[in-house]
């Protein structure tokens, strides 16, 4: 365990286990635990899962306090926090829908001939920095090793809760074997938070979690996701270059249309949100401005529910085109269920059409298998289609 990292303790109190996460490990740090103070220098340069006895004060009890590197799950939840984090399970249950798998260096993917990164992540809000750490682990091995010579100086911050601590961390030059390295990888997360604080606060968690071992493959940016995107496609002559783009941050459908030019086609826009009906506005959204989105999946994420359940949601079509002016009537059963009720199918979306003119479809919005569960969120998942590009609209 490295100076910097913050380092899982746990012990025992009577029968009750207990656990904490240190602050940063510095040379003259500790922590203190049920009136035991743990030296930092005890830890320092240990493996994981060291054994550090303790006597209290008065030398009749002992107290067994283990050291070791948190799990994701304990750094995300236990790790001091700006904004309500994804919760590590949720975040990689997002990747996994990702379906990312990565390409070793070579060759072929060298971004000296392929002109940068051939496969690049955009994910807007940072917040906690809990689903960049997931994603930056899925892409980290499409990259040359990152070795400490690559790894940052642990922050001399450690939490950002503003006034005094607003400065920023991260604006320590970089060193030149980071920036020799940066030109060579073949895979990186943007992450952009609009609040600079959130921004300096997840930079500082992720540069604190087992050596900053995910921290080279990400970029962190502070500002709005549509600045950020209007600024990479007017400065340089861009191409379509995201892979995935992922939107977690309050009213995610506005700013569908403005990523949507940057996605490579094929490549993959996902949206988390804390309510169904977010995903149907954003269903809407799509096809309403013909953004040339088709929807894979609708997956709810929650307690209980293991690897997510899937949702249908999209623009109903009628049966009756007499009500094609209308909504569906009372019992709703005007609508075309194409979806076999009650199975985990792949929702294959009408909603990636546009609506015909001067009607509102109604909306089918409902778990395709089991009961309805609270807590979570709930992702949608597009593809970009090929030649969907509006530059490439007009000029057909
Ligand atoms: C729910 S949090 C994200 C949680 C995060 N994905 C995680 O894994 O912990 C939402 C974040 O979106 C940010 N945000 C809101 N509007 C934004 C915008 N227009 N551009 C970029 N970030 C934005 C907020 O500052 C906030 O940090």
């Amino acid at each position: 365990m490295y100076i910097g990292d913050r380092v899982l303790l746990r012990w025992k109190q009577g029968k009750l286990s207990k656990r904490k996460l240190t602050r940063p490990l510095r040379e003259d740090g500790d922590t203190v635990i049920d009136n035991h103070n743990i030296k930092h220098a005890e830890i320092i340069g240990q493996e994981s899962d060291v054994r550090l006895q303790k006597v209290s004060k008065d030398g009749l009890r002992k107290l067994n306090v283990f050291a070791r590197h948190p799990s994701l799950d304990d750094f995300t939840s236990l790790s001091p926090r700006r904004v309500a984090p994804i919760y590590a399970t949720y975040a990689s249950a997002i990747v996994s829908l990702l379906d990312i798998h990565a390409e070793p260096p070579s060759a072929e993917n060298d971004p000296e001939t392929t002109g940068g990164p051939s496969f690049q992540i955009l994910e807007a809000g940072t917040g906690h920095g809990s689903l960049t750490l997931q994603l930056s682990r899925a892409i980290a091995a499409a990259n040359p090793p990152a070795g400490k010579e690559v790894r940052p100086e642990p922050s001399k911050k450690t939490v950002y809760k503003g006034g005094d601590e607003s400065d920023g961390p991260i604006d320590e030059p970089e060193s030149d074997a980071l920036i020799a390295w940066r030109k060579q990888r073949r895979a990186v997360v943007h992450t952009v938070d609009i609040d600079p604080l959130n921004r300096a606060h997840a930079d500082t968690l992720i540069r604190s979690f087992r050596g900053a071992v995910y921290w080279p493959h990400i970029n962190f940016y502070a500002g709005d996701v549509k600045d950020w995107i209007h600024q990479r496609t007017t400065s340089t002559d861009q191409k379509p270059f995201l892979d995935i783009v992922i939107l977690d941050m309050p009213g995610v459908e506005e700013y569908i249309s403005s990523v949507v030019d940057s996605m490579k086609d094929g490549g993959q826009l996902l949206v988390f949100v804390p309510q169904i009906t977010q995903i149907a506005t954003c269903v809407q959204e799509i096809a309403t401005k013909d953004l040339g989105l088709k929807l894979q999946k609708v997956v709810e994420l929650g307690d209980g529910i293991s690897n997510g359940r899937l949702w249908d949601v999209r623009m109903a079509t009628l049966r009756n085109p007499k009500m094609a002016k209308g909504v569906a009537n009372d019992s709703g059963s005007s609508l075309e269920d194409s979806a076999a009720e009650n199975q985990p199918v792949e929702v294959t979306s009408s909603a990636s059409t546009s609506p015909s003119i001067g009607t509102i479809p109604p909306m089918v919005c409902r778990p395709l298998v089991g009961e309805l569960t609270r807590g979570g969120g709930f992702v949608g998942l597009w593809k970009r289609m090929a030649g969907t590009n509006s530059e490439q609209v007009k000029a057909s």
